[in-house]
């Protein structure tokens, strides 16, 4: 079979003019696609020019990752005499921003005019026509006052986001309308950290539009999710561990279109975190059985008032199944992904 190529641009400015601190492009790389820690980016050095890798996903996609040094020269040299390199083939360009930079600052202002200048180089690139933009704004973990955990903090950080994306996705509509006559594919924006599950949520919506029949293989899982009573089924890729679909609703889906059974203080009360959550212990799980020389097969756990199951369904991907009836056991559970095999392969 041959390979699906998707080029992935990752872009954003070191904002810190004196001293260069990235946002954050080539540390969450390494987190989602090197098992780094986010303990190990504290001592990454500043990328120069383009760094490309070449990162398999699901079997014969390949993603070609080129994580674009954020300092002024090069991103002067991207939007100028590479432009037609740099924007040419582009499935999805994920641009950070440093969250910690105040929105009124001059520093933000010009981070903002190179994200302008990335907008209508890639819609000005027919060959990039259908390309999805993502607005990631990273090291929301150093924004907000209060204690850690804290309504305080919590609000604070939902405000700087908000105000953030208002503007970003202001500026980018009026690129779009003004290159493309209409803003066909509106950009989204995510607050990031790489010291929590954001990272995860944020890099699964990008995947999960590269995935070919997303719908159908959402419907096969909540077909799946029904008949063997449990409450979601979740697929997870299994090097990455990003949610790649799921039961019920879109994983991204808004608040007025969620499944019955996600509404948050509704028929179950789930937390909307949760995949994220899972995405990132998971991860961590694996990588201590590694250190301690064990290699991770699968999990299955009983709640007081919850099983679940999590193991392999095919060569790139894991299942997890959620119950809520007493009755039903992990090991029902696992019996049902292990039936499901033949249907996903
Ligand atoms: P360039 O290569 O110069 O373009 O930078 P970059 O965007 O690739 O930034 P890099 O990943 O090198 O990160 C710069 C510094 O920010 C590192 O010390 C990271 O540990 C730190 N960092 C990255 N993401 C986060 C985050 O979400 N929160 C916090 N607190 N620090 C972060």
């Amino acid at each position: 079979m041959s390979n699906i190529r998707k080029k992935v641009l990752l872009m954003g400015k070191s904002v810190h003019s004196n001293n260069f601190i990235g946002s954050g492009k080539t540390s969450m790389r390494s987190v989602i696609f090197s098992n780094m820690l986010a303990q190990g980016t504290k001592t990454l050095g500043a990328t120069i020019d383009v760094e490309h890798s070449h990162v398999r996903f699901l079997g014969n996609m390949v993603l070609n990752l080129w994580d674009c040094g954020g300092q002024e020269a090069f991103l002067d040299h991207y939007v100028s005499t590479q432009k037609d390199q740099i924007f040419s083939n582009v499935a999805i360009l994920i641009y950070v921003f440093d969250a910690t930079t105040t929105s009124s600052s001059s520093e933000w202002e010009k981070d903002v005019q190179y994200f302008e200048d990335c907008i209508e180089a890639l819609r000005g690139n027919e060959t990039s026509s259908g390309a999805g933009v993502w607005v990631l704004v990273n090291k929301m973990d150093l924004v907000g006052q209060g204690p850690e955990g804290s309504k305080e903090r919590e609000e604070g950080r939902r405000r700087i986001l908000k105000e953030k994306k208002d503007e970003l996705e202001l500026r980018a509509r009026e690129i779009a309308v003004r290159v493309e006559g209409r803003d066909i594919r509106p950009i989204r924006v995510y607050g990031t950290s790489i010291w929590d599950e954001s990272l995860y949520k944020a890099w699964s919506s990008v995947i999960h539009t590269l995935i070919p029949n997303a719908s159908l293989i959402r419907s096969h899982l909540t077909h799946l999710r029904n008949i063997s009573s449990s409450i979601e089924a979740v697929l997870f890729e299994r090097q990455t561990f990003l949610v790649l679909a799921k039961s019920g609703s879109e994983i991204d889906a808004d608040e007025d279109e969620l499944d019955d059974v996600e509404v948050q203080g509704g028929v179950k009360g789930l937390d909307r975190k949760r995949f994220e959550k899972v995405s990132e212990i998971i991860k961590g799980f694996r990588l201590d059985c590694l250190k301690s020389g064990e290699a991770f097969a699968n999990w299955e756990a009983r709640f007081k008032n919850a099983s679940m199951a999590m193991d392999v369904l095919t060569a790139n991907t894991c299942l997890m199944l959620i119950a809520s009836e007493p009755w039903v056991e992990p090991a029902l559970l696992m019996y049902n992904i292990r039936e499901a095999r033949k249907h996903f392969e």
